[in-house]
Order: C-alpha cells, then structure tokens, then sequence
C-alpha cells in the first residue's frame, strides 16, 4: 500500500458510557505493533476517558462532530474548543449529520476549515443517496462535495485531511439491519475520482499524500475486498467497531495488505 492504512472507529450512539470504557480497555489490550493507524470516535461524554485509556498506545481518538462556529447560544451544540484537548481528529458530514442535522456542503466546509485552525485533523465524509447513485448522479455529487470542502483550503492543509466515501445506501441503520454493499471496483473508481479531485485543487502531491477511506457496513470479513483495491487507504467502520475482538480482526486483515 502507498500510504499506511487508517482504520476509524465509529462509536455513533451504540454505547453506554460504561460499555464504552470497557469496550475501549478491552480492545486497547489485544492491540499489538498494529501497522495501520487507528482511530476510535466515541461520544462527546466519553473523549475525556478514551484519551486516557488510549494514552501511550498508538491509538488516537476523534470527536464524531463539532460546530460549524467557534462558540455561541447554541444549546446542545459542541464546539471545538471543548473537544481540542481530547481528540487529534474530528469526523466532519457524516451522512448521519447531513440528513437529521441539516449538515450542507457548505457547513461541512465550514467544520472542516475550523477543525484545522484548531490543529484537528478532519476525517471528511462524502457520499451519494441511494437515489442520487440510481440516477447516475454520484460523480456530480461527490464533485460538489469534495470541491467544497476544498476550495477555501491553503495547500498547506490538504495533507491533513482524510476523505471517507460513504455511499449513504451501504451504510448500517444499526444492528441487524444489513445495508446493500457497492462492488468493491465502483469504491475504487470512486476513490480514484476523489484523489483527481484532490490533484485538480491542489496538484499531484497533495493527492498521494492524502488517504482516502471507504465506509458502509464494514466486516472483518469485508474489509480485505475493499481495502485490497488500489487507492483505499483504509475503512471508517460503524457497528462492526463496537466489538472489541471484530475491531481487532478488521485491524489485522488490513495489516496482511501492508
Ligand atoms: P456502518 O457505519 O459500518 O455501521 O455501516 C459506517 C459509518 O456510518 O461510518
């Protein structure tokens, strides 16, 4: 592989804060001198405690969002002040964001420039609806998205975001509730179409620099068929994520790629 490996953890809302803690305890002891990079995004709540937990291991820890403005009256929100001293990353547009949060490109793009003024690396997620891939609109979709996010970047910041395409249709509602999965070659058609995006705003090596990850209904069993096509630099993994020993078995298929 070109770039080392990234694997995300997406806690999303599945854990309580004491299943989180030991879920996070658990899985830091079975790592080993893992070659892949590893993130895990818990809940606001509990970014205190996975920091100490991930602390001296090579695991690093994301917010799963922040607010688009530095701070305000806007209750319930987080911003990224309170979470700068927890996290190295922040998760931006996740599809989950974008339709019960009203997230638009622009707002995206807004998060995005404020997690790097912060000296947060933004993990940015893209992705068409189910609707928009049926109507053969994801390349115009996933221009628009990506181009956003983009185009009010310094050069000097690209190299700190990561993209994630998730095909809103491929990602899991929640346990039990099997998504469609895209033929791992569309992911990488997709994923090369990212990187050209990329080398369009900012040059060649802006785009061999950045990883771009796939997302959806990830498996220890799935991840080798996605992550073994050129240019996936790893996965963003939701439900899969929340047990310890699959986490661990996502890490060490993508290590036999290394
Ligand atoms: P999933 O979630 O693996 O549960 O489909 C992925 C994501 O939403 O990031």
């Amino acid at each position: 592989m070109e770039r080392k490996p990234l694997i995300v953890a997406n806690w999303k809302m599945y854990l309580s804060a004491k299943e989180s803690i030991l879920v996070a305890q658990s899985f830091v002891k079975m790592l080993r001198d893992e070659p892949v990079d590893i993130i895990i995004s818990p809940s606001y709540p509990l970014l205190s405690a996975m920091k100490e937990i991930c602390e001296g291991t090579s695991v690093e820890v994301a917010a799963q969002d922040i607010h688009f403005l530095e701070s305000g009256a806007y209750t319930g929100d987080v911003s990224v002040g309170e979470v700068k001293d927890f996290v190295r990353h922040v998760i931006v547009g996740h599809s989950e964001r974008r339709k019960y949060h009203g997230d638009t490109d622009e707002i995206v793009a807004l998060k995005t420039k404020l997690a790097l003024k912060n000296g947060i690396h933004p993990i940015v997620c893209v992705g068409e609806s189910f609707e928009e891939h049926e109507s053969g609109a994801t390349i115009e979709i996933i221009r628009e998205q990506v181009n956003r996010v983009l185009v009010d970047l310094s050069l000097l910041d690209f190299p700190r975001i990561t993209f994630a395409y998730e095909p809103v249709w491929a990602i899991s509602a929640g346990p039990g509730l099997e998504a469609k999965q895209p033929e791992a070659q569309e992911v990488a058609e997709i994923i090369n179409l990212i990187r050209k995006i990329i080398s369009g705003a900012g040059g060649n090596k802006y785009m061999d620099k950045m990883r771009v990850l796939y997302g959806g209904s990830v498996t220890a069993k799935t991840v080798k068929t996605f992550v073994s096509e050129p240019g996936v630099d790893g996965a963003l993994v939701g439900g899969a994520s929340t047990k310890p020993a699959e986490l661990v078995a996502i890490i060490r298929e993508v290590a036999l790629l290394v």
